[in-house]
């Protein structure tokens, strides 16, 4: 069969999506069907693993199904099973894992374990401008879970260029919308808040740019500050809430784009790729696009948070190149990419 006729199912459960996909030609989205837990989850502030992990295990099988039935293919079509083995919350990646496991016997096909990471970074691979990528790249992986920058040199291949120290950006926006009462997860609610507020009303801590530690972030002194701030006002309701919003989202746009802009052009990178959860993020898209003469490449928002696609996307280039995982693969809760 030749690569472009590849076709792979894709299971993602790290979290509380439960995803599957199927793609054909590691770059055509057949199906992608995303059941979100995120209204479980609100009422708690934050993801619950026991909840989510239950949830996967009632919804699994039915959007496997839906993600078939809307490729109008067969499971005698496919070429293999993928699913992310981490990282991610043990109970979540099991369901996911369980049931790959489970079709690949059932139905005799060969099975991967992909790293969620890598997924986020193949997510640029599912837009239009997936030809014109040319390595090296530059890609900054912000999400809920990691905030990390790395040069992939190839497909496959990855420089560790700077990481999070201590929060992930999207774990610093959660928490500061939190914070200021906006709804979980709080990475939407700030970036709508803020389109209403003075980014420099706040003058928020740019910390590692102003502490210089290299290319790694830090975003735990920046969520301090905004705490600090918050506990001047004797109410939400005397709250300069979208203000704080663009003030605090100011700061961590800032860091991101001035640490990329930096590395990117000391690697000489072709292309700065942004993905995960807050690369949906519009002052983060609009800011690196201004401030960058590369091109800047992000993926529509709904590939930027957790989907199956973008790991059927990162499988195809590891099937294509000869690689199987035996059945007895475990989960990895805190798999490294590099
Ligand atoms: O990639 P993702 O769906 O899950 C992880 O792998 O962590 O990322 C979720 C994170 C959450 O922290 C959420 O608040 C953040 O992405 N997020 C955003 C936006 N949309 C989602 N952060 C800032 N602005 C957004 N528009
Ligand atoms: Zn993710």
């Amino acid at each position: 069969m030749s690569d472009d006729l590849t076709r792979i199912l894709a299971i993602e459960t790290s979290c509380d999506e439960t995803a599957a996909a199927v793609i054909a030609g590691g770059t055509t989205m057949l199906s992608n069907v995303i059941a979100s837990q995120t209204e479980l989850h609100a009422r708690y502030g934050g993801v619950f693993p026991e909840v989510a992990s239950r949830r996967h295990v009632e919804v699994i099988h039915a959007i496997v199904e839906e993600a078939m039935r809307e490729a109008h293919i067969g499971f005698g079509d496919l070429d293999c099973v993928a699913v992310t083995r981490g990282p991610g919350l043990v109970g979540s990646l099991l369901v996911g894992v369980n049931m790959a496991k489970g079709l690949a016997v059932a139905r005799n096909l060969p099975i991967l374990g992909i790293n969620h990471i890598e997924g986020h970074i193949y997510s640029l691979w599912l837009t239009e401008e997936a030809p014109h990528i040319r390595f090296p790249v530059l890609t900054l992986v912000v999400s809920g879970g990691h905030t990390e920058m790395y040069l992939m040199t190839d497909h496959g291949r990855y420089e560790l260029l700077g990481a999070a120290l201590d929060d992930a950006a999207g774990e610093a926006f959660d928490k500061v919308g939190r914070l200021l009462g906006l709804p979980f997860p709080g990475g939407p609610a700030i970036d709508r808040a803020a389109e209403k507020g003075n980014p420099a009303a706040f003058r928020f801590p740019r910390a590692v740019m102003e502490g210089g530690h290299g290319y790694d972030f830090s975003f735990s002194g920046l969520k301090t500050a905004v705490m600090r701030q918050v506990s001047q006002y004797h109410s939400p309701a005397t709250m300069p809430t979208a203000d704080l919003a663009a003030s605090f989202q100011a700061a961590v746009v800032d860091v991101l784009v001035a640490k990329t802009a930096a590395a990117a052009e000391a690697v000489g990178a072709t292309a700065v790729h942004i993905a995960g959860g807050v690369s949906a993020n519009r002052a983060l898209r609009a800011t690196m696009r201004a401030r960058l003469e590369l091109p800047v490449r992000v993926p529509p928002p709904a590939l930027c948070t957790d989907n199956a696609a973008m790991i059927g996307a990162a499988a195809h280039f590891h099937f294509i190149r000869g690689r199987r995982d035996s059945l007895d693969f475990d989960v990895v809760p805190s798999l490294q990419l590099v």
